[in-house]
């Protein structure tokens, strides 16, 4: 079985070899070394050059959406990397693309790869806007073990100074940093391998900081790392809503950011499109992070929603996002905070269930803040302003508020956008 590798979804295709020798120069996959080829028989996803190439040289390839193993029992214990070109036979242009025997070996024997945490919503995009922020997250560290069985992963430590760390599951199969780790080792079909992980968490659970969320994205950016950046972006964003799905619910608005980092707008969940908003490099742009001891569990919070709206709300709400959206794209902060407020269908329903958010809401404002709404799911409140000074003053009226009105302790964080999103942070070669 061989992968096609040349691209960012070419790594989904798969064909399978045979020992006939047949050169084609027009119209299929001429190999240059060794001199063999059978027909692509099996594509979970195909690219558009491919999926082109492939109705244009249906006598040699056949793509399929399905995604069933291939009918050989294809041995090949050492990896070999040859090169095949493709002719388009529509066209002039030929493509090159490497080719590997078995799963891609790894690059490195470990990595560390670290994903910030997100604000989610930001008001009136619920389940479709998040923003990374820099300076929180959490870490993981993943190594190729011998002792772990090829093709699988395995949990060694949990670290953290997080509350109830003790909750989080050191199966694979029941923690986000596991599902999506095996998700990503799916989507690049690793047998040959076994990995273990090693979680440090930096956000607290259930905060509304997109701490599952963070999770996931760096353990399926430190597998894609491990294993040479074979997977696209939006792979990494599937693999992590993989563990989404499990812990919440399907909802992109905290991993798409924080694999990407910056502002994100999800326009489509099947198929998935992101559109990342750049935010002008030069505007500062201040989060102020009110997190009271208190938890919000998303699955909750998401329950506590009306599952239909009226039209008013309707219209209201699109327009708060549209100009979120505008005021993200032009710098214009003003606007963004009063967006960020203006939220009447999510919101409303939430704030009663977070002890004191409606008079921190109120303290936040007043204290300066552009706008202020829930982060997430809760119970973080997030405030946002253009200078730091500002974000610690309007901070403690924050905490302050928590304690008066919801008899809550509370922690502060002011903290600037995250542009780069999950990253390899160190990394150590194989011999
Ligand atoms: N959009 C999700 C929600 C984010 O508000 O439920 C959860 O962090």
């Amino acid at each position: 079985m061989i992968g096609v590798n040349g691209g960012r979804q070419e790594s989904n295709l798969v064909c399978c070899l045979a020992s006939k020798k047949r050169k084609m120069t027009k119209g299929g996959y001429e190999m240059t070394r060794p001199s063999s080829y059978y027909s692509f028989i099996h594509s979970s996803r195909v690219s558009h050059s491919h999926s082109a190439m492939a109705a244009s040289t249906t006598c040699f390839f056949q793509s399929s959406s399905s995604s069933s193993p291939l009918p050989f029992n294809f041995k090949q214990k050492n990896i070999s990397i040859f090169r095949i070109r493709c002719c388009n036979a529509s066209s002039s242009q030929n493509h090159s693309s490497v080719v590997t025997l078995t799963d891609p070996p790894p690059v490195y024997s470990s990595v560390k790869a670290f994903a910030p945490a997100t604000v989610a919503n930001l008001g009136p995009g619920f389940d479709f806007l998040g923003c990374a922020v820099d300076g929180i997250g959490d870490t993981v560290s993943l190594k190729v073990d011998p002792d772990v069985h090829p093709g699988e992963i395995s949990i060694s430590h949990i670290s953290g100074q997080t509350p109830n760390i003790h909750k989080l599951s050191k199966n694979p199969l029941w923690n986000c940093a596991g599902i999506a780790a095996i998700e990503a080792m799916k989507m690049l079909r690793i047998r040959s391998v076994g990995l273990s992980l090693s979680l440090e968490k930096g956000l607290p659970l259930g905060s509304g900081l997109g701490s599952s969320a963070a999770s996931a994205a760096a353990a399926a950016v430190a597998v894609n790392e491990i294993f040479g950046k074979r997977l696209s972006v939006d792979d990494l964003v599937l693999a992590c809503l993989k563990s989404e799905e499990k812990v919440s619910g399907y909802h992109a608005d905290n991993v798409a950011p924080s694999i990407m980092g910056g502002f994100v707008l999800i326009r489509n969940y099947q198929p998935l499109e992101l559109m990342p908003l750049k935010f002008p490099s030069d505007k500062d742009l201040y989060f102020v992070l009110v997190t009271p001891e208190f938890e919000a569990p998303t699955k909750k919070m998401r329950a506590a929603l009306p599952l239909e709206i009226g039209m008013p709300h309707h219209v209201w709400n699109s327009s708060q996002a549209a100009a979120l959206v505008a005021s993200v794209l032009q710098g214009d902060l003003f606007m963004l905070g009063k967006a960020l407020s203006s939220d009447k269908i999510v919101e409303p329903k939430r704030a009663p269930l977070i002890p004191g958010m409606d008079a921190v809401k109120k303290a936040a404002i007043q204290a300066g803040a552009f706008g202020c709404t829930i982060s997430g799911a809760g119970p973080t409140a997030v405030a946002v302003t253009d200078n730091e000074e500002k974000g610690h003053i309007i901070a403690q009226h924050m905490v302050r508020a928590f304690q008066k009105e919801g008899n809550l302790n509370a922690s502060a964080n002011v903290k600037q956008l995250d542009r780069l999103g999950a990253r390899l942070i160190s990394s150590v070669h194989l011999n």
